[in-house]
């Protein structure tokens, strides 16, 4: 394990791993004063843990089917530590984390989604905001809790919806704004200054 002082992070995926790549192409190229200290996938042939293997990360999965979510949970939580993560940024894990889970990195955890919450929680965000017919959605970034798609949120960036968008052309723009805010919110709760007052997230 290193012996730098800069903080470390733990990244959870289960699929294309682009969140995950944009924030370490920023940790290998000296952009965000952090390590990434572990890679982890419930999905043992997800494409972004092949991807950490590729940029020499550490990386590792447990197969998530059929495991109990608390004793599957306590296992990527020892797992995480083991490495030393103290954060930890969740990059398109598409798994509720328990209660168990989310007591041992208070207020630590990230994750991103590809909405303007509290407008379209859970599954194909993009697809509930074309069949409603919002004229703009986008991404946010915040605080995980125990709820699905909920706690604190940093960061917010809109993308508008065109009339001749498909899920396919909208959700690549989405992800591009998403990119950009996962790494901005790292950067600024990695400085520290912020309160959390209630739901809202202060600059301070
Ligand atoms: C991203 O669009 C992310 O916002 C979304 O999954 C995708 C993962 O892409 N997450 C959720 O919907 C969580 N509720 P990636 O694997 O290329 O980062």
């Amino acid at each position: 394990m290193s012996t730098s002082s800069r903080a470390r992070l733990g990244i959870l995926l289960s699929g294309r791993g682009s969140n995950f790549e944009a924030i370490a192409r920023n940790v290998l190229a000296g952009r965000l004063d952090c390590e990434i200290g572990f890679v982890f996938s419930n999905k043992p042939n997800a494409p972004g843990l092949a991807r950490a293997r590729e940029l020499g990360l550490p990386s590792g999965a447990i197969d998530s089917a059929g495991v109990e979510r608390t004793v599957f949970d306590l296992q990527v939580v020892d797992l995480l530590k083991s490495h030393g993560v103290e954060w930890v940024c969740l990059a398109g894990y598409m798994r509720l984390l328990s209660g168990r889970f989310v007591s041992q990195f208070p207020q630590r955890i990230l994750n991103i989604h590809p909405s303007l919450l509290p407008a379209f929680p859970g599954l194909d965000a993009q697809h509930q905001a074309l069949t409603h017919g919002v004229k703009v959605t986008g991404c946010t970034l915040h605080f995980v809790d125990e709820n699905l798609d909920a706690g604190p949120i940093l960061l917010q960036a809109t993308v508008p919806v065109l009339d001749n968008d498909t899920v396919e052309s909208l959700s690549s723009r989405i992800l591009v704004e998403e990119h950009r805010i996962y790494s901005e919110a790292i950067a600024w709760v990695l400085k520290g200054n912020y309160r959390i007052e209630g739901r809202r997230v202060i600059k301070t």
